[in-house]
């Protein structure tokens, strides 16, 4: 789907998903150095992981802008090291609260089974400290599935399954 702000992945009521450009680099920048976005995911990236980053890291994620052109957030899609497709997400904190992530990660997620056909399940993994990123979890209807020790803190793992069709087939 084309739009004036180039090829739309999928659309919402409020917002586009499309692929990242490199003319995002600097909100990309902007969310990597962050230590209010970072505060649960490490602290701020460094300069150096930055400097890499700007190299490398511009192709993986969905960028979420407004029907006008403006970026409030990012997810990503990933493989999880248990081989379960990994849905991300970090917001630009002035976006925060207007269930804009919410609205967003659903539609990464139906994407993400639109794409990944064999995918049973989506899991994401956040701190059990991040209350907001839990709370989007649970919006979702993304049932936790386990908790463990990781970086140093608690971290909870949230599931959904493959939604089904109405005849019972896996969509
Ligand atoms: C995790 C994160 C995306 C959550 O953002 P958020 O703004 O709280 O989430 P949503 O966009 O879904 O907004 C939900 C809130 O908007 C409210 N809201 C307002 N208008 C709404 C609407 N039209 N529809 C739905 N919710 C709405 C909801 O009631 C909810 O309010 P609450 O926070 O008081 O419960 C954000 O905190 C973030 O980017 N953090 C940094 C990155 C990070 O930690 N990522 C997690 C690791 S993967």
């Amino acid at each position: 789907m084309s739009t004036e702000h180039g090829e739309a992945l999928t659309t919402t009521e409020r917002l586009v998903l499309r692929e990242v450009r490199s003319s995002d680099l600097p909100v990309l920048e902007r969310m990597w150095r962050d230590a209010v976005m970072r505060r649960y995911l490490g602290g701020p990236v460094s300069d150096e992981e930055v400097a890499e980053r700007r190299k490398y890291d511009q192709a993986g994620g969905l960028m979420v802008a407004t029907h006008s052109g403006e970026v409030v957030g990012r997810c990503h899609l990933g493989r999880y090291r248990t081989g379960d497709l990994e849905l991300s997400y970090a917001f630009l904190p002035e976006w925060w609260g207007r269930g804009y992530a919410r609205e967003a990660c659903a539609a990464a997620i139906g994407l993400a089974f639109d794409r990944f056909p064999h995918a049973a399940r989506l899991i994401a993994v956040t701190q059990e400290a991040n209350t907001r990123s839990v709370r989007l979890l649970e919006a979702l209807g993304m049932a936790r599935v386990d908790a463990f020790e990781e970086f140093g803190a608690r971290q909870v793992m949230h599931a959904i399954d493959r939604p089904h069709s109405i005849d019972g087939e896996a969509r």
